[in-house]
């Protein structure tokens, strides 16, 4: 196995340090031998490996727009250490069968952890629970579960899923998405560009309402409620109140709704269609607020890889979503510490340690020192670039920031000892 001694890093609260990994973990400098590998991280930030909550890896079955050997090489090259590959596959990940099957692909193929997640119901149909009892006691450990792509919306089972994953230790991610308010065909925040551009709109209100039900449930079941992708104000004041209330209740922003807005859509460019849909300026302001004060706790991408001929569609039929891994920790630097936010600490703590307990992942999210797995990203927090969508790990170039002057900061990547990605 790998021995590596990087130098002169310093940690997100800024104490310099040397650090030893030997066999997976972090060992003593001082027991390093003179001929072993270094790295000189002299400027550099030593910041633990990012977990992600919300990856699309597409495989099994859309392997024509990403497999787990690409997602997570974009994932190793964005920092993060471990991805939740979420179900909406094909077959869809709804048996502990085809848990221990993403699991075997990421053990086998992965650049970073995959962690399945399962679905709440059989087929994503939103009528039937899925085996939520038999994926977590798999060898997969299915913690979290999510119908992600659709909405729950049937109270009932919405009910009966946070009941049986608290059994397990297990949380719901909901997307959040009232399906009579925002039907099939909406395809844009609902607002004065969404009427000007022809384009069916989804006003705040079809994600909050879905929030304010799903708080209230996780009250009633006592069970622990996951927000994927918030991306209102309106859905933000309910999670706030939820908090308040001691609801179990956990949140996550996207890097794109902290940095992407509305207007993004006028060129029509099917690159910018995602759901949630890109919001306005002011709901932007909102979930930068509530990342910083902790209301929404951590950051997780929505990675949604597509391919060309599932993008190359007039706007209200091309499929939704955008690549997120390799830019995450860019936006966010960007949004949050740039502007001073926020501060290195308090993003590791979105990004990862956070991530990680929401995820119950043992190994993940752990300081950087002696005696803790060595997942770690090292970060120049100066530098800079253009995006180049075509240089991306990624199958798809679905990329939003393609263009886009951005920080640069990824420099290295380590996952339990070894080295997947250097720059
Ligand atoms: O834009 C999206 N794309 N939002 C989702 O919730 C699902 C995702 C996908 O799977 O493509």
């Amino acid at each position: 196995m790998t021995q590596l001694l990087i130098t002169g890093a310093a940690t997100a609260d800024g104490n310099r340090t040397d650090l030893f990994v030997r066999d997976g973990v972090f060992a003593p400098p001082s027991e390093a031998g003179a001929d072993v590998e270094r790295i000189d991280a002299d400027g550099l930030l030593a910041l633990p490996g990012l977990v992600d909550l919300h990856t699309h890896l597409r495989e099994p079955g859309r392997e024509d727009a990403e497999t787990v050997a690409t997602g997570t090489a974009a994932a190793a090259r964005g920092g993060f250490t471990a991805v939740h590959a979420m179900a909406n596959t094909d077959p869809v990940t709804d048996t502990a069968e085809a848990a221990e099957y993403v699991l075997g692909l990421g053990e086998r193929e992965g650049h970073c952890q995959v962690v399945p997640v399962g679905a709440v119901t059989k087929g994503l149909a939103g009528e039937e629970l899925a085996e939520l009892g038999l994926m977590a006691t798999s060898r997969a450990r299915v913690r979290m579960f999510s119908d992600d792509g659709r909405c729950v919306s049937d109270s009932l089972l919405m009910r009966r899923a946070l009941t049986y994953a608290r059994t397990y230790g297990g949380v719901i991610a909901q997307h959040s998405q009232d399906p009579r308010l925002a039907g099939p065909g909406a395809c844009c925040h609902e607002s004065e560009i969404s009427g000007r551009l022809g384009l069916p709109g989804w006003p705040s209100q079809a994600e909050s309402v879905i929030v304010a039900r799903d708080v209230q449930l996780a009250e009633l079941a006592g069970a622990r409620l996951h927000v994927c992708h918030v991306s209102t104000a309106e859905s933000v004041d309910v999670i706030r109140w939820a908090k308040r209330r001691g609801i179990a209740v956990t949140a996550e922003v996207t890097p794109h709704h902290l940095l992407l807005d509305t207007p993004l859509v006028e060129g029509f460019d099917t690159t910018f269609k995602v759901n949630p849909p890109l919001r306005t300026s002011e709901h932007l302001e909102a979930v930068r607020e509530a990342l910083a004060d902790g209301t929404i706790d951590a950051v997780a991408t929505d990675h949604a890889p597509h391919a060309r001929q599932d993008k190359d569609h007039p706007f209200d039929i091309a499929l939704p979503g955008m690549l997120g891994l390799e830019q995450a920790l860019a936006v966010v630097a960007e949004v949050m510490v740039n502007t001073g936010r926020m501060d290195w600490p308090t993003l590791v703590e979105r990004m990862s340690a956070t991530p990680a307990r929401i995820g119950r992942l043992a190994g993940q999210g752990r300081p950087v020192a002696v005696g803790e797995p060595a997942n770690l990203v090292l970060v120049d927090p100066a530098a800079r670039a253009v995006v180049d969508g075509a240089a991306s790990a990624s199958r798809s170039r679905n990329n939003p920031y393609h263009g886009r002057e951005l920080p640069d900061p990824v420099v290295a990547t380590i996952w339990a000892g070894t080295v997947t990605y250097r720059r």
